[in-house]
């Protein structure tokens, strides 16, 4: 991964959110390393961070090459990897993070030819 620009875009209003750091952290790891391998050199990764719903949503938007259908399907299913070097728990496991540890949602948004977005919440504490 050389030459990618990561640029991270707040907005709206802050809001409070509790989270466990080190899961946060692997969360976006996977999800800027899995957008780095498609995105060519001299490239950009762009990290939203927006208030939506009484949530906190992150969004990791790469303009790769987007995810296959029959790739999609497996996603969260199964310790899926299409990498020699991949330690085939990096979507299931952050799936697990969010979902079940931080109560939030995470979710993708695909097109084959022009990129992905996964997007994460972490709801609002009260
Ligand atoms: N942004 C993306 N664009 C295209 N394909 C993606 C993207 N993110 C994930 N994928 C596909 O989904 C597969 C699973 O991703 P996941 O992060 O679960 O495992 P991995 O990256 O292969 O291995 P690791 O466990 O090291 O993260 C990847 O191998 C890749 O084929
Ligand atoms: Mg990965």
């Amino acid at each position: 991964m050389q030459n990618i620009t990561i640029e991270i875009l707040p907005q709206g209003d802050s809001l409070e959110t509790v989270f466990n750091p080190l899961d946060i952290q692997r969360v976006l790891q996977n999800l800027i390393i899995n957008a780095g391998y498609v995105t060519e050199s001299g490239g950009k990764i762009d990290i939203g961070v927006i208030r939506k719903d009484g949530a906190i949503m992150v969004s990791v938007t790469d303009k790769g090459c987007g995810i296959p259908e029959e790739v999609q399907g497996y996603l969260f299913k199964d310790s899926l990897t299409t990498k020699s070097d991949g330690n085939r728990l990096g979507l299931l496991s952050c799936k697990g993070i969010i979902e079940e540890n931080h109560q939030g949602k995470l979710w993708f948004e695909t097109e084959v030819g022009k990129g992905t977005t996964f997007h994460f919440t972490l709801p609002a504490h009260h």
